[in-house]
Formats: C-alpha cells, structure tokens, sequence
C-alpha cells in the first residue's frame, strides 16, 4: 500500500459464485453521452451514467470549457453549451487514461476556433494518434504531436472543417467517431469507411440527440449542422458487457456457480462476446430484451464445460475489449483456441498481448503469439497460484483476478488500482457473488 492507494490484493481460490448483480454503466456509451450533452443546446439527463477514472476526466474537459454539469447520486446532468458554445480551456486538457476521450474529443475540439493542448497519463501519452492527426488535418484543422512522435501531448487549434471522405486503416471506432464529431462542424457531407464494423455507438448517440449518420456497408455520412437542438434528452446508460464479460467468464469456469446479470447493453456491434462464449459451449442465455436506442437484456450465466474455438480477425473489434478475458476463458477450454489477427491489442492501454502471455504463462497455461495471431491451450488443471502484474491495465487486472478464482492456491494481483478506470466496484460485486456462495 502507498499514498492510500491499493497497490495490490491477494485472492483466494472459491468454491462457486451465486446470485444476481448488475454492472456499472457502459463507458463508451458514457463518455458519448456527456460530449453530445454538452454539444446539445439544452439539458442532457443521463441516468446510470458510470462514475469511473475515464467517463470523470470526460466530464473534466467539458467542465474546464465552460459547460455546467451536475453529479447527483448515479445521474449526470448537463447544461449543454450547443455547437458553438464551449470556451477556451484555461489549462491543459488531462484526459488520463482515456483513449476514448482523447480521440473523439480530438474531432471535437477541431471545429472550436481556439486552442486547446491535450494530454494523458504515462499510457496514454505512448499510444498512437496519428490515425486521428491525419483525417483531422485533412479536413483542415491544425493539429500536430507537441514531441512530433505521433503522440499526445497533442495541440489544435480548431479551424472552419472541410468535409472528407476518408477510408480509415484500422477498424476502429475512436477513428470513425472522431471523424464524425468533427464532421458536425464541416461544410457538406463527411464521410468514413472502414475495412471492418466497429462499434456504432456515436451513431446511435447521434441519432438519439437527432442528427442522422447514414450507414451503407461499412461507409458512413454525416451533415455538418449548424446547432444540435434535440433540447432536453434523458438517456439511461446500459450496463458495460465489457465489465459484465468478467462475470460471465466467472460464472463459467468456476464449479456449481449461476449468476444473473442485469440490464447490460447488448448493441450487436459488442456482443461479440456472447457469441463466442456461446460457441465455446457456454451455458449462457439472454433475457428480458429490450430495443433502446441501445438494446440491453439481462444475462444468466451456469459453470460450463468449454471447448477451443477459432476466432476470425474480422470478429476482432467487436471483441477487442473482451480479449484479455478470452484468455482466461480459452485457457479452460478443451484444446487450442486461435485468435487471428489480433494486433491492435498491441495499442490498447498497454501491449495486451504480452501482459497476458506474462500473466497466464505463470500461471501455467500455455500460451504464444505467432505473428498477429494469439494462440491459447486450454487445460483442466487449475492456475498455478502465482503473482501476477496488472501492467497498469485495468482489463488485464481484473482477467486476472477472475482467473485467481480457479486456481490452486492463492495468488496476488499487483498494480490494481488501474480497476478504477473503469470499474470502481468491480471487488464489492465480486464478493457480493462470493457471500452468496
Ligand atoms: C472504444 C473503442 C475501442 C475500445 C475502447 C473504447 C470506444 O477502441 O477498445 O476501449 O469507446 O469507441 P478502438 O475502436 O480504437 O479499437
């Protein structure tokens, strides 16, 4: 322990895990709620907003350009400025670890006429911006890396946009939401292709504040506009499947275990996840399914008996969160799970691929990398108890937390305060499961 902060936490082995939890909000959809209620010209109500690291230096930016938000219990409330309505930050924007805020406020901030300078914790200020640098200096705005390594700190001053079209490399939805939020502030119709479907997230939120982005395929348009006036929204933020996939994997390779999730969001362009579990013969079923702007359901988890399954590249940035987590789940399975294509997961937080080779190789489990393929053999034998890093990682962290419950004798976590990015929680709902056990 130092300075307050829980460096690291020793977990023990558990018989089963029983009841019913709901998880925190989705971050995604958070974030995306507090930026078009603060673009919105009217009051933006956001219940079961999630009160993490991340979604908290979100509403930082807005606050520190002049938007007025009110925390109050689980709800977040906005006084949105409109398009035009944000004032020049005084200070450095310190976004922390969040991948998410930096890049899609990033297409933002290029269509305010002022500067602004960004920046993050030691993570984020190694991870590559250059995939927005270059789409927003296209549609005109001055944008450049402060060190020139493609990094933040990043400086804009906004400019009048230019609409584009423009094909983006990756299939990546911080890239294609990006593009989109600046395309609100250009003349004509921008669009974004991309060489896979990734999240649609902005899309719906968009539409939901009443700006249409037309999708045909993989393309997408979007009309710059002279004001959002969707006036006053309440919007109800769906639980993060990507928080309740450590409790379906829980439920799963622990024995005698059934779990009730609730109201998770289910958006098809994120529940690659399901999917695959199902497919490695978990025993998992949806329920009570509800069409929202965003689809959310309650999911009912039972310990099941895995079997290996190839996962195929073009499934990858619907799972792209939810990776680390498959490990541990691949690495209960019967025989060897192949993950192709994986190497975005080299950009993420941190190098997810090697943290979870490091992690489950002392734990035993057989697992490599060739190329960008990730390959996983799964065992019966339980984890080795070890000593595992989070890297600084909080999806790493908690992957290895659920793994520690099958293992054969304790194990320790370290570096787990990174949880709080984006599960501050994420213990207190896994002991409410252990107590019921
Ligand atoms: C996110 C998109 C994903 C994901 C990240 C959140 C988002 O990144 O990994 O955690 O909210 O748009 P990429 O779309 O860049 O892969």
């Amino acid at each position: 322990m130092s300075e307050g902060k829980v460096q690291s936490m020793s977990i023990l082995p558990i018989d089963k895990l029983l009841g019913e939890i709901e998880v925190p909000g989705d971050k995604s959809v958070s974030h995306r709620a507090v930026m078009l209620g603060s673009l919105n010209k009217g009051q933006t109500h956001i219940k079961g907003f999630l009160y993490a690291q991340d979604t908290l230096c979100t509403i930082n930016a807005f606050e520190n350009m002049g938007v007025e938000i009110l925390l109050k219990d689980k709800d977040v409330i906005i006084n949105g400025k409109g398009l035009h309505g944000l004032q020049k930050p005084q200070r450095t924007l310190f976004l922390g670890n969040s991948g998410t805020t930096i890049r899609l406020i990033s297409g933002i901030l290029a269509g305010q006429l002022f500067e602004t300078v960004l920046t993050g914790d030691e993570y984020l200020v190694k991870r590559p911006m250059k995939r927005i640098i270059e789409p927003l200096k296209l549609m005109g705005a001055d944008i450049s890396s402060i060190d020139d390594n493609g990094c933040a700190p990043l400086k804009i001053q906004g400019k009048e946009l230019n609409a584009i079209e423009y094909e983006t490399k990756i299939a990546s939805a911080q890239v294609k939401s990006c593009i989109l939020l600046a395309g609100l502030y250009a003349k004509g119709d921008t669009v974004v292709i991309e060489p896979e479907q990734s999240r649609d997230h902005t899309e719906r939120m968009l539409g939901f504040f009443g700006i249409p982005v037309e999708k045909e395929g993989l393309q997408y348009t979007i009309k710059g506009v002279e004001e959002i006036l969707a006036k006053d929204k309440e919007i109800q933020i769906p639980g993060d499947i990507s928080s309740a996939a450590f409790f379906m994997t829980a439920g799963i390779i622990t024995k005698n275990s059934e779990i009730l999730i609730k109201k998770v969001g289910l958006n098809p362009t994120r529940s690659g996840i399901f999917s695959v579990l199902k497919r490695m013969g978990a025993q998992l079923e949806f329920t009570n399914y509800e069409e929202q702007y965003e689809p959310i359901c309650d999911i009912h988890v039972k310990s099941s008996a895995l079997k290996a399954v190839t996962i195929e590249h073009k499934e990858v940035p619907n799972i792209i969160d939810e990776i680390p987590i498959l490990c541990v789940a691949a690495a209960k399975a019967d025989g060897v799970t192949c993950i192709k294509g994986v190497q975005e997961l080299r950009v993420k937080e941190t190098d997810r691929i090697e943290s979870m080779i490091k992690n489950l190789s002392l734990a035993g489990v057989k697992i490599w990398s060739e190329a960008d393929d990730l390959f996983i053999e799964g065992s019966e034998e339980p984890f080795r108890g070890a000593s595992f890093n989070s890297f600084g990682d909080h999806r790493t962290a908690m992957s290895m937390v659920i793994a520690s419950l099958v293992a054969d004798d304790q194990c320790e976590i370290h570096d787990i305060e990174c949880i709080n990015t984006s599960f501050p929680s994420f213990f207190e709902t896994l002991s409410s499961l252990k107590s019921s056990s």
